[in-house]
């Protein structure tokens, strides 16, 4: 891996090879696509799709009599727990994938050759909070009665979502300005996520859940706003 972006044999704009360009777009008026259709029946085939389709898995029913007791209890007081559940479930598989996320970087930044010791006890100290998280909602969800080892809707969701960041961070070529940036997305919604997570739980009469998040709210903030500053140095130092 190059840290540094460089300038090379780059084919892939139209600037390369103006003839063949023009015959490219010559070609894209005559040749009629494979598929018949246009995005307009694309866009009634999706709605299709869309009406007919069933949802992302659903939240599972508590395992605990403990945890069924609650649900009915919530139910009564007119507050739907399944979406705390499924929240809780995506905040889950997050902050897993945070840990994976801190471990492929600090494997690139430990060879870049531009980050200190510092940065990389940072990195790991990072790490360790994200598992830290991870065992926090673990302990919410087993607080409700739920099941934490069950993958939730969102969960599941957020997982399809995340794999763009954790593939571009654990590819081998990318530089540590590239998985910065991937690391970033995934710091900014982690953040919007814990935000979330603490008014939802707030409003599902979980005040105890709501206040033991407030730490990992925080220590996610300076997460965000370190990669943020690192991202910036990084791109600076390569101007
Ligand atoms: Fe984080």
């Amino acid at each position: 891996m190059q840290n540094a972006t460089k300038m090379g044999l780059n084919y892939t704009g139209a600037q390369m090879s103006p003839i063949d360009s023009e015959a490219m777009l010559k070609a894209s008026q005559e040749v009629p696509p494979d598929v018949p259709g246009d995005e307009r029946k694309l866009a009634v085939v999706r709605s299709e799709e869309v009406t007919r389709a069933d949802s992302v898995g659903s939240v599972p029913l508590p395992g605990s009599v403990k945890g069924m007791l609650k649900t009915a209890l919530n139910k009564l007081t007119g507050v739907s727990p399944e979406m705390l559940i499924d929240k809780l479930g995506e905040r889950l598989a997050f902050e897993r994938t945070g840990v994976r996320l801190y471990e492929a970087l600090l494997a690139k930044a430990s060879v870049v050759g531009v980050v200190d010791d510092t940065q990389l006890e940072t990195l790991q100290r990072f790490r360790a909070e994200e598992a830290e998280h991870f065992q926090l909602v673990v302990a919410a969800m087993e607080k409700l009665g739920a099941d934490p080892s069950a993958m939730t809707p969102c969960a599941d969701v957020v997982g399809v979502t995340g794999m763009g960041v954790l593939q571009t961070i654990s590819d081998p070529r990318t530089n540590l300005a590239q998985s910065l940036n991937a690391l970033l997305t995934a710091e900014l919604t982690d953040n919007a996520g814990w935000e979330l997570l603490i008014e939802l739980a707030d409003t599902c009469g979980q005040p105890e859940i709501a206040e033991s998040f407030y730490k990992a709210l925080s220590q996610e903030q300076v997460h965000l706003q370190t990669v943020r500053s690192w991202l910036r140095d990084e791109i600076v130092r390569q101007v």
